[in-house]
């Protein structure tokens, strides 16, 4: 025995194999100076075909958390497998793994680690629908690169996130897990954190691969049921669901998942236009797609392919290069080339993206993620930092009659601080919240005690729960409200309210909530509703009963730290509604870039306005911001021509705050009828107290006036625009 681990131990050091001398001779993937491309090729030229396709399978490593998608784990690995969900927050499962790729596969090809981190790996931060209400897409990319550190560091190599799905029906569960309503704002933040999470060298250990997903028009599921069809003409596809996913590729974003629905008769995960038309031979992505977990499979269910074997071919000849949990490649891929429905090259084709990724990653060169200590990697100050300033830019307050906010503390007044989420930790996490740990969340009460210490006296009483029927507490409640100057009303909904398979088919608050709100009416203070939810809510029923609505959305972490800061005036609010927020269900769809109606006076609902309760971009600061009128550089350019348009916005008020400015455009002509008015341009800007500051936006007419063909084909045509901000607007005309 000891002379065999002697012998091992001089493989292992290359004494008796002539590691040195055979240096010189090693293959070219194996040197970390040559060019990816020439180590790629070389790999591929090497490789049999069972260990081509085992680059395309992805199985699962580690204790899976995801109620949907229950992933046994497995423990025999095949170690010329191309990709694994690691479940686990320690690399050391993970290098185990990895162990067995290097040493035991023939070619020692590295397995790429996957998970998803959609809002934080551990320092969660809050949703991405949140996120958007800050309108700061610089932040959103700081938050995504302390998730990409926390992650890579744990063994992660890859995300999948962000998920870009533009959707407009609050019903649907994963409306959370995207940047809202509008295509230009995922756009933006779909840049942003792609940026974020891949930095400028994905082999610098602390960054992430990203995957742009679900491509595509997810969102536009119907009735807001998960997994089911979805109705998208080409037209739509170009307007409204790809320009978030070619952001993200010009951001150069890694991968793309496939989506799980059907688009209009064609699954997304078999879709040859979406897949290889669109993203390879257009947008020249050379990188790879995963399916959705097991989509590969569901394209029986949904009526496509007869069978596995089927969905393998349907899937792959499409442009799916990666299999997640379908276990279709892996059983039917060798044999289907070799009947030669699939082709050797484009075999070679996404075997060669898989690697790619792989060097990038620098994953042949450093295969094993470095031991660290949990306090090392998870929880810093910096990252704390970054996702509390997150969560208070987050926060949008929707309505402050007689600016009851910021609480006024002058005679130290009683707060009844009320509802499910005046104490509660884990529900503050949000949907998708990776590794974060409830006990890490600081509790809007805990929070308030802080902050309002020596300043308020603060009493609690839950009232009601999250749902059912139970009014056992309200009554305690009720006297507690009655003994105070204010109430605080902590309500919304719980984490697993949104997300994946988590839809809702009433989006106001549960009646068990409303009936709360109506009973503490009954005290006759001011109230104020603060709210944490995954989704835009219905509130015309509590709306009227409230003098101040605070929209906090799931923080994660920070909890109700930057809740509180706003209540008591040390935030200044700044977050803007990245959704409509719909004064009822039935109104949904409801959306500020919709088409224009043939009779716009008529056509109304007879029982409520059809207008929003608060529309794309509401959110009050406690500053006044006044807006001059817009300037435009000239009134007619030509075609080729830019146009710098400004608007000069006053804070008239006694307090520095922030104000988001919204550019929209709209073009009232149009060969191809345009929405409304559609976003163009953004900007966050600090105004101190007293301080102007001119809000510019240089218009470019090929990329901000012109409009698609169902094809994707550019036009751009002369005559009449107006560019809007607020209430302002102006009008210009394109010409020869
Ligand atoms: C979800 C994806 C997710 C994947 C892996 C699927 O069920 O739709 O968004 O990335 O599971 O967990």
């Amino acid at each position: 025995m000891k002379n065999l681990t002697f012998i091992s131990c001089l493989l292992v050091s290359g004494w008796l194999t002539g590691a040195t001398a055979a240096d010189k001779n090693q293959p070219i993937y194996k040197d970390a100076k040559a060019p990816i491309e020439d180590r790629v090729n070389d790999l591929v030229s090497k490789m049999t075909l069972e260990e081509k396709v085992f680059q395309l399978n992805q199985y699962t490593l580690g204790r899976n958390n995801n109620a949907n998608n229950l992933g046994e784990e497995v423990k025999n690995l095949p170690a010329t497998l191309g990709s694994v969900i690691y479940f686990d927050e320690d690399p050391e499962l993970r290098n185990a793994a990895q162990k067995k790729a290097m040493e035991e596969s023939r070619l020692g090809i590295p397995i790429i680690f996957g998970y998803d981190v959609i809002h934080g790996f551990r320092t969660v931060y809050p949703i991405s629908l949140g996120q958007a209400c800050s309108w700061n897409t610089a932040l959103v990319e700081d938050a995504c690169a302390v998730a990409a550190q926390e992650s890579r560091m744990s063994g992660v190599d890859w995300t999948f996130s962000p998920m870009i799905d533009v959707a407009r029906d609050g019903r649907w569960g994963r409306v959370a897990e995207g940047y809202g309503e509008d295509p230009y704002t995922n756009a933006a933040f779909s840049a942003a954190s792609v940026r974020g999470y891949q930095g400028k060298n994905l082999a610098d250990g602390k960054q992430v691969a990203a995957c742009l997903k679900h491509y595509i028009g997810y969102g536009a599921s119907e009735a807001g049921r998960d997994y089911v069809y979805t109705e998208i003409s080409n037209q739509s596809l170009w307007d409204t669901y790809l320009p978030p996913y070619e952001a993200g590729v010009k951001a150069g974003a890694a991968t793309l998942m496939s989506s799980f629905n059907d688009i209009s008769g064609t699954p997304g995960s078999a879709n040859h236009y979406i897949m290889t038309e669109i993203l390879k031979n257009r947008w020249k992505h050379d990188g790879f797609i995963v399916s959705d977990w097991s989509a590969v499979p569901q394209l029986i269910e949904q009526g496509h392919a007869a069978n596995r074997k089927e969905a393998a071919r349907l899937a792959f000849n499409a442009g799916l290069e990666m299999d997640m949990m379908g276990h279709c490649y892996d059983k039917y891929m060798a044999e289907l080339v070799k009947e030669g429905k699939i082709s050797m090259a484009q075999v070679d084709d996404a075997v060669k993206r898989v690697l790619r990724l792989k060097f990038r990653l620098g994953l042949f060169d450093n295969p094993y993620t470095p031991k660290t200590t949990a306090k090392e990697r998870f929880l810093l100050p910096q990252s704390l930092a970054t996702a509390e300033k997150l969560a208070e830019e987050t926060i949008v307050l929707l309505k402050n009659e007689n600016n009851l906010l910021p609480l006024n503390t002058k005679n130290k007044p009683t707060i009844a601080v009320v509802g499910p989420l005046a104490k509660n930790r884990p529900e503050l996490l949000g949907s998708w919240y990776g590794h974060g740990h409830a006990e890490n969340v600081l509790p809007i009460n805990e929070a308030l005690n802080a902050e309002f210490a020596g300043k308020a006296n603060l009493i609690y009483a839950d009232g009601c729960d999250f749902d059912g029927n139970d009014t056992a507490k309200f009554n305690e409640a009720l006297s507690a409200a009655q003994k105070a100057d204010i109430i605080l009303l902590c309500m919304g909904e719980k984490k697993s309210w949104s997300g994946e398979n988590a839809s809702r088919s009433i989006i106001e608050l549960p009646a068990i909530q409303e009936q709360f709100i109506a009973e503490m009416k009954k005290a006759g203070k001011p109230m104020v509703l603060v709210l944490a939810n995954g989704r835009p809510l219905g509130l015309s029923k509590v709306e009227p009963l409230c003098d101040a609505i605070v929209e906090m959305w799931q923080p994660g972490v920070p909890g109700g730290k930057p809740l509180a800061g706003v209540l008591s005036g040390r935030v200044n609010p700044s977050g803007k509604l990245s959704i409509t927020f719909p004064r009822s269900t039935g109104q949904i769809p409801v959306y500020y870039n919709q088409r224009k109606s043939a009779r716009p006076n008529s056509g109304k609902y007879q029982d409520i306005p059809s207008t929003p309760l608060y529309e794309f971009g509401h959110g009050l600061s406690y500053s006044t911001f006044n807006y001059g009128d817009i300037k435009l550089a000239k009134e007619t350019i030509k075609r080729n021509e830019k146009i710098v348009v400004e608007v000069p916005v006053t804070n008239a008020s006694k307090r520095d705050g922030a104000e988001v400015i919204h550019w929209f455009i709209s073009d009232p002509f149009c060969t191809i009828t345009r929405p409304v008015k559609e976003l163009k341009h953004f900007e966050k800007q600090l105004i101190k107290a007293g301080d102007t500051y001119v809000f510019r936006f240089e218009i470019d007419p090929m990329r901000d006036l012109s409009f698609v063909d169902s094809d994707g084909k550019r036009f751009l045509e002369n005559g009449e625009y107006f560019v809007t901000v607020k209430d302002k607007k102006v009008k210009f005309t394109i010409e020869d």
